[in-house]
C-alpha cells in the first residue's frame, strides 16, 4: 500500500527507541528521497532527512521532533499530548472575566492532504455536535501540519469554524504551545535587547524554591537550582512583545548547539492590531504562538461568537524553525540566523503551499497604496505635514479606532515611510476600512470609504489627509503622543525585585513591582507637575497608581498640573486633550481649580488591560477631549488641573497617560493672526 513501507519500518526502529543513533549516512539517504510520510502504530511520522516530526494519530498532538541527532527536542517527561499542541481557552457566553476552560484541541480524524516528495500535508480534525454541549468548545477545527523538502522545520496552521446554530461561546485564547526538553534548552531569546539569556528552571518556581509575589505568575527565586538566579523575579509577562516585533522567539540548546524557533510570518491572523502585546517564550522551557488572547486588553479582546454566527478563520501557518551550528559557542549566531529565516518567511508570505482552500493564495489577494498627510494648522499653518512613520492598516469596517478591539477577522498593517507613503500587499479579499495613527499626533484616522478588496486589485488611495483633534493653539503639553507612557519617569525597581537584564532602556518598565514605587517616592503628597518648571521625563511618574496605606487598603491619588495663564477669555472654551496609554478598572476625574467641586469630567469606570500588573507600558488607547469653560480658569494667575484616579479596590487599578495638552480658544489665535 505504502511505497516506502520497508524503509519506514526501519525508520520506526530508531524513532521509537530511546537512544539517538541516526547516522549521517541515514540522514542523507532520507534527504535524497524527499519528504516521507508514514503511519507507525498510533503515530504519523513526517520526515525529510533534516527533521522528523511525530504526531499522535488521530489526535494530532506533536509527540516528537528529531533533529541533529537529538532524539526529541520536546519534553519526553511530559505526557505525549502535552509536548506540542493547539489549545483554546473558552467559556459559556457572557463571561465578564478573561478566564475559562483550557481545552486541548484533540483531533478525531486524520487525513493525508498531500503527499509528494516535495511536500507532505496532514490534517487532524475534529467536529462538534450537541452531545458535546458544555463539554467541548463548539468549533470545527482542522489542524494542519506541513513538511517541505529541504526545510529545516515544519509549518502548522488551523481552520476554526463555528456553524450558525451551534451555541454561543466566548473564546479567551487560541494558541500553539511547545514544551521543550528541559535538559537541553536553557537559553531563551526573543529580542535584540537584553532579553536573551540563560533562564531559570521550571523547578525553581516550586513553592519550596520560590516565593509567590502579588500574583501567581510572578515569583521571587529564593533557592533556585543554579545559584546565579537567586534573588531574581521570574514572570512570563516580562517577556512580552508587541505583535509588530513578535516575529521570532525561542530557545537554544548549547550542546549540541541547536535552536528551536517559532516564526510568525504575518500578523494578519492575530487580533488587536500591530501594538497588541503578547506572550512569547518563558520558563518551562515553553514557547507559545498566541493567535488571540485577553492579554493587555481584557474582556474586550475575548472573541464572542453568537449562536447565529457563521465564523471561519485560518490561524497561521506559523513556521517551527530549527537551526544549528557545528562549532558554535555564541548563541547569537543562532538568534541572528533565526531572524534571517524570519525575513525569508516574511518574503515568502503568503505561502504558496498550504493546501486548504481557506488559505488565500497571493493571486486571490489585493493591494492598497497611498499617501497619508496630516493637517494641523497649529503646527504648520499652511502646508500639510508628512505622516512620517504612520501606522496604516486595513481592518474590518467599524468605528474610528475599532481595530484595537477587533478579534474575529483579519487585519493588515504597515508603517508609512518618512513622506507618509504606504503600500499594503497581500490583503485577503473582503471589505475593510482604512485606519491609521501617526506618532506625534493624537487620535485615530479612519477613511470613510468601505474598501472592497478583490483578487488582484491594486487600489491607489492617492492623498489622504488626517486632521487630528484640535480646537486651538497649544498652551502647554506633557509627553509625546505615541500611545505609550515610555517617555515618562520610570523608577528603578526595589533592589529586592531588580532583574539585571531589565535595568537598561528599553526594558526598564518591565521590572516587577514598579507600582509600589509611587508611594515610596510620594509618601504623603501626590505628584505635582508645574508647567514651565517640571520635566516630564523626570517628574511625571509613568503610571497613575494608588497608594497603599495599610495592607490591602488603597488610597485614591490626585495629581496636580499647575500652569499660569496670562489672559483668560471667560466667555470662551479651552480644551484639555487627555490621551491615555492604558486604563485598568479606573475612574479618572478631572477638576479645575477646586478639588471639592463636582468634577468637570469623569471617564466612568473604564479599562481592564491590566498593563500595570503585567509590566506593560500601554494597553488600549483612549482619547478624551474635555471642554473647560474659560469662566473656571484664573486670568493672570496660577491654575490647577486635578487628575484623580478614584477606583481604589486593588493595587493594579490605575491609568497611564500617553499625552496631555491644553488648547486655548480658537479665537485667541484668530485674533493674533488678524
Ligand atoms: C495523557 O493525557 C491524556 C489526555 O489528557 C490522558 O487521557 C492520559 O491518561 C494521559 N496519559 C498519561 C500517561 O498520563
Ligand atoms: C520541593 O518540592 C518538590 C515537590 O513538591 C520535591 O519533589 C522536591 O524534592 C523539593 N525540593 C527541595 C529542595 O526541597
Ligand atoms: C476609596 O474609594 C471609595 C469610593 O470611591 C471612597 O469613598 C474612599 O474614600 C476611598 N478610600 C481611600 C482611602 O481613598
Ligand atoms: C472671547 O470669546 C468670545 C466667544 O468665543 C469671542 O466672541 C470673543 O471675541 C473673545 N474675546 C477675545 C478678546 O478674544
Amino acid at each position: 500500500m505504502h511505497p516506502h513501507l520497508f524503509f519506514l519500518s526501519a525508520l520506526s526502529f530508531y524513532l521509537f527507541s530511546t537512544g539517538s543513533y541516526v547516522t549521517r549516512a541515514q540522514t542523507s539517504l532520507i534527504a535524497d528521497t524527499g519528504v516521507k510520510l508514514s503511519f507507525i502504530q498510533k503515530y504519523v511520522v513526517m520526515s525529510n532527512g533534516i527533521v522528523q516530526v511525530s504526531l499522535q494519530n488521530p489526535e494530532g498532538h506533536i509527540t516528537g521532533i528529531q533533529y541533529k541527532g537529538i532524539d526529541n527536542l520536546l519534553e519526553v517527561r511530559k505526557n505525549e499530548s502535552s509536548r506540542g499542541y493547539w489549545d483554546v481557552v473558552w467559556s459559556p457566553p457572557g463571561n465578564t472575566r478573561t478566564e475559562g476552560t483550557l481545552e486541548s484541541i484533540t483531533g478525531t480524524s486524520c487525513k493525508v492532504i498531500k503527499e509528494t516528495q516535495d511536500q507532505v500535508e496532514v490534517s487532524f480534525s475534529r467536529t462538534w455536535d450537541f452531545s458535546l454541549k458544555g463539554k467541548s468548545v463548539p468549533l470545527r477545527i482542522d489542524k494542519r501540519y506541513i513538511l517541505l523538502r529541504g526545510s529545516s522545520g515544519f509549518y502548522t496552521y488551523a481552520i476554526f469554524e463555528h456553524v450558525n446554530g451551534w451555541p454561543s461561546f466566548d473564546l479567551e485564547a487560541t494558541r500553539v504551545a511547545f514544551k521543550l526538553s528541559s535538559e537541553k534548552f536553557h537559553y531563551m531569546a526573543m529580542s535584540d535587547d537584553d532579553r536573551q539569556r540563560d533562564m531559570p528552571l521550571l523547578d525553581d518556581r516550586l513553592p519550596n524554591r520560590s516565593q509567590t509575589l502579588d500574583y501567581p505568575e510572578a515569583v521571587l527565586l529564593v533557592d533556585p537550582v543554579e545559584a546565579k538566579f537567586k534573588g531574581q523575579v521570574d514572570d512570563k509577562y516580562q517577556f512580552t512583545l508587541e505583535l509588530k516585533d513578535l516575529g521570532v522567539h525561542g530557545w537554544i540548546c548549547m550542546d549540541p548547539m541547536v535552536g528551536f524557533w517559532q516564526i510568525t510570518p504575518s500578523n494578519e491572523f492575530r487580533v488587536g492590531g500591530p501594538i497588541k502585546q503578547e506572550l512569547t517564550s518563558h520558563v518551562g522551557p515553553t514557547t507559545l504562538s498566541m493567535f488571540s488572547s485577553a492579554h493587555y486588553g481584557g474582556n474586550d479582546m475575548v472573541i464572542k461568537i453568537d449562536q447565529g454566527e457563521s465564523w471561519k478563520k485560518v490561524l497561521g501557518p506559523i513556521f517551527i524553525y530549527l537551526n544549528s551550528v557545528s562549532d558554535g559557542i555564541n548563541p547569537n549566531t543562532l538568534w541572528n540566523d533565526a531572524k534571517h529565516q524570519m525575513s525569508i518567511e516574511v518574503d515568502r508570505w503568503p505561502y504558496d503551499f498550504p493546501a486548504s482552500a481557506d488559505f488565500q493564495s497571493a493571486r486571490q489577494r489585493g493591494t492598497i497604496r497611498g499617501r497619508l498627510r496630516v493637517q494641523d494648522r497649529f503646527i504648520s499653518s499652511y502646508s500639510y505635514i508628512s505622516a512620517d512613520g504612520a501606522y496604516v492598516g486595513l481592518a474590518p469596517p467599524g468605528d474610528v479606532g475599532s481595530w484595537q478591539r477587533e478579534t474575529k477577522k483579519y487585519q493588515f498593517w504597515t508603517k508609512a515611510n518618512k513622506e507618509g507613503y504606504f503600500t499594503i500587499k497581500n490583503i485577503i479579499a473582503g471589505e475593510y476600512n482604512l485606519y491609521a495613527w501617526v506618532p506625534g499626533f493624537i487620535g485615530d484616522y479612519k477613511n470613510p470609504k468601505i474598501i472592497n478588496i478583490t483578487p488582484g486589485v491594486d487600489i491607489n488611495m492617492d492623498d489622504l489627509v488626517y486632521e487630528p483633534p484640535r480646537s486651538g493653539p497649544t498652551l502647554w503639553e506633557i509627553g509625546f503622543p505615541d500611545r505609550t507612557a515610555a517617555e515618562f519617569y520610570i523608577p528603578d525597581p526595589k533592589p529586592k525585585y531588580a532583574n539585571k537584564f531589565l535595568l537598561q532602556a528599553p526594558n526598564r518598565f518591565r521590572q516587577y513591582g514598579l507600582w509600589e514605587r509611587y508611594a515610596e517616592l510620594y509618601p504623603h503628597q501626590d505628584l505635582v507637575y508645574t508647567i514651565g518648571e517640571s520635566n516630564y521625563k523626570k517628574d511625571f511618574f509613568f503610571a497613575h497608581v494608588l497608594r497603599e496605606i495599610r495592607k490591602g487598603i488603597y488610597k485614591r491619588t490626585t495629581w496636580t498640573i499647575k500652569f499660569h495663564l496670562n489672559r483668560v477669555n471667560e466667555s470662551d472654551t479651552y480644551m484639555l486633550q487627555l490621551a491615555l496609554a492604558s486604563a485598568h478598572q479606573s475612574d479618572l476625574l478631572v477638576c479645575i481649580n477646586d478639588q471639592n467641586k463636582d468634577p468637570l469630567f469623569s471617564s466612568g469606570f473604564i479599562g481592564a488591560d491590566n498593563a500595570i500588573a503585567r509590566h506593560g507600558i500601554h494597553g488600549f488607547y483612549w482619547l478624551f477631549s474635555i471642554r473647560i469653560p474659560g469662566s473656571q480658569l484664573y486670568s493672570g494667575g496660577v491654575n490647577s488641573i486635578y487628575l484623580t484616579q478614584a477606583s481604589n479596590r486593588t493595587h493594579f487599578q490605575g491609568v497611564m497617560y500617553d499625552y496631555i495638552r491644553l488648547e486655548g480658544p480658537w479665537t485667541s489665535i484668530v485674533n493674533k493672526i488678524s
